[in-house]
């Protein structure tokens, strides 16, 4: 018996043995360090309860839609983000580059960030940070040299040898392959993740104080509603969280089937994200309102974002709180394993393009692309510098890769090539949503001009002082020179010829006659 195109393709790229399995791998991929740690402070800082609004706004305004988007563009064009591109048509292919070294700078600091929670997990059992949860972090776990020092090669084993631990790992299951390596991941680890998480939500919220803490989450402050800051917070946050704009669900949409309910999928794998984001915003918060009544102070006194809540103050939680012990294994450990379903799908975003580009086997792709990115990650996240470098490129990385690729896309596709009522067909053919004009509306008009005018603001408030108050050099490298020099080297890769078995149009479907339909 002859092998269908379709089965062919698979055997070739790669691919989901089901939709399941597909919608499980983008839920993991979204529910990622973005929900855990930065939500919950983002939402407080924003207005609180009063933050939902424009939160559900930019989810089912730019999220939804742009989610739709990025599967539209997979799932017809059968190819990593530079080939998806290429095939809309070929000068374009640059963006999908761009996207696939947005993934490379984001996996750099995203592996540190799980390293950590692995050695916190264990310091939680004997809570090893003392009494000075702050002071231990930046000084005896990371011996944190002053940023003015720049990027120093002081290495720090206790932060060195987990790191190497998270790229063993990650490499293994990236050399895997797509089903058995980043499918199966998120199978095993999703339903481990959501078990952990929940049981983690209940402790907190029955420590003394979690009202408190619920009340300073979601007593609405209205007029934020007028500050163009909280709206760019609530889109920036739907993007990174979503995994939308990076590449990462063109990938994924690729590898699943061609009768395949995608925007069924899409729903199901936007609603899944926010309400697991709205669960750690309830989990962390409880915590804090527990911390904020045993420290007598405000809510608001103990909440911080990021790195400061993850290793600062739930450390600080973990060792007043009764089970603190266990809260602080569930906490650490949901950041693992949240963390590791979503490296390894901003890693597959860059294997798969090099695979699709040059003539490569599954395990040489891994081996040259996780290779170097797991040394340059250790050669940065593993010494005294860390925390400023991680900060900086984080920062930039975010607002001047991620919104920026993601707006020049939308306008290039909907007002270059005009391809978005082709788009729309491909979804509608299987799609259990019907996608009409309100999505060409929202994806050619409205969400650009609003993640434009939030860049715009984004970039005068960058430009007019120096990120952080670090020195200018380490924002100038690590920030403005990281966002500039990924689409310089998208543009120089896209002068590289494709491998030759790769045809640039879009691969034969008798089910799809939209697929012809974009003039090249
Ligand atoms: N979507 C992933 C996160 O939230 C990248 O961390």
């Amino acid at each position: 018996m002859t092998a269908t195109p379709e089965q062919t393709e698979a055997a070739r790229r790669g691919a989901f043995s089901s939709r399941r399995v597909f919608i499980l791998a983008a839920i993991g991929s979204a529910v990622g360090l973005g929900n855990i740690w930065r939500f919950p402070y983002v939402a407080y800082e924003n207005g609180g309860g009063a933050f939902i609004l424009p939160y559900l706004i930019a989810l089912l305004t730019a999220g939804i839609p742009f989610l739709f988007l990025d599967y539209a563009l997979g799932h017809r064009n059968r190819g990593s983000a530079p080939l998806s591109f290429a095939r809309l048509r070929k000068g374009t292919e640059f963006l999908g580059w761009w996207q696939v070294g947005i993934c490379a700078i984001i996996a750099i600091y995203y592996a540190a960030i799980i390293g950590w929670s692995m050695r916190y997990m264990f310091f939680s059992v004997d809570k090893a940070w003392g009494s000075d949860p702050e002071k231990f972090f930046g000084g005896e776990f990371l011996s944190a040299a002053d940023p003015s020092a720049g990027v120093t090669f002081d290495f720090v084993p206790g932060i060195l040898v987990p790191l190497l631990v998270v790229w063993v790992v990650v490499i293994a299951i990236m050399a895997l392959g797509v089903q058995k390596g980043v499918g199966a991941t998120s199978v095993i680890f999703i339903p481990v993740l959501l078990l952990a998480f929940v049981a983690l939500v209940v402790q907190a919220l029955l420590l003394p104080g979690a009202t408190e803490g619920l009340n300073a989450l979601f007593t609405p402050n209205w007029s934020a509603l007028k500050d163009t800051a909280v709206w760019a917070a609530a889109f920036g946050q739907i993007f990174f969280s979503l995994s939308i704009g990076f590449g990462i669900m063109i990938t994924y949409s690729s590898y699943v089937g061609r009768r395949t309910d995608m925007t069924g999928s899409g729903l199901v794998v936007g609603f899944a994200n926010s309400g697991f984001e709205l669960l750690c915003g309830i989990g962390v918060f409880s915590a804090l309102g527990f911390m904020a009544q045993a420290s007598g102070v405000q809510v608001g006194d103990v909440a911080s974002g990021g790195i400061g809540l993850a290793f600062i103050a739930f450390p600080a939680i973990i060792s007043q709180a009764p089970a603190g012990g266990l809260i602080g294994v569930l906490f650490f450990a949901s950041l693992i394993l949240a963390g590791l379903t979503s490296l390894v799908s901003i890693l597959e975003v860059v294997i798969s393009a090099v695979r699709d580009k040059f003539e490569m086997s599954r395990v040489g792709a891994t081996a040259v692309v996780a290779l170097p990115i797991a040394v340059v990650s250790v050669l940065l996240f593993s010494t005294t510098s860390a925390l400023t470098v991680l900060d900086i490129m984080d920062n930039f990385i975010n607002k001047f890769g991620i919104l920026l690729v993601a707006v020049v896309s939308m306008l290039v596709i909907a007002w270059a090539l005009r391809a978005l009522p082709a788009l729309a067909r491909h979804l509608n053919r299987y799609g259990s949503i019907p996608v009409r004009g309100w999505w060409v509306a929202l994806i050619s008009v409205v969400t650009p001009a609003v993640l434009a005018l939030i860049l715009v603001k984004e970039l005068r408030d960058t430009a007019a002082e120096t990120y952080g108050g670090y020195p200018d050099w380490m924002v100038a490298v690590f920030g403005w020179g990281v966002a500039a020099a990924v689409v310089v080297v998208g543009v120089l890769v896209t002068l590289v010829r494709w491998r030759p078995d790769t045809p640039l149009t879009v691969p034969e479907d008798e089910t799809d006659p939209t697929a012809l339909e974009v003039a090249r």
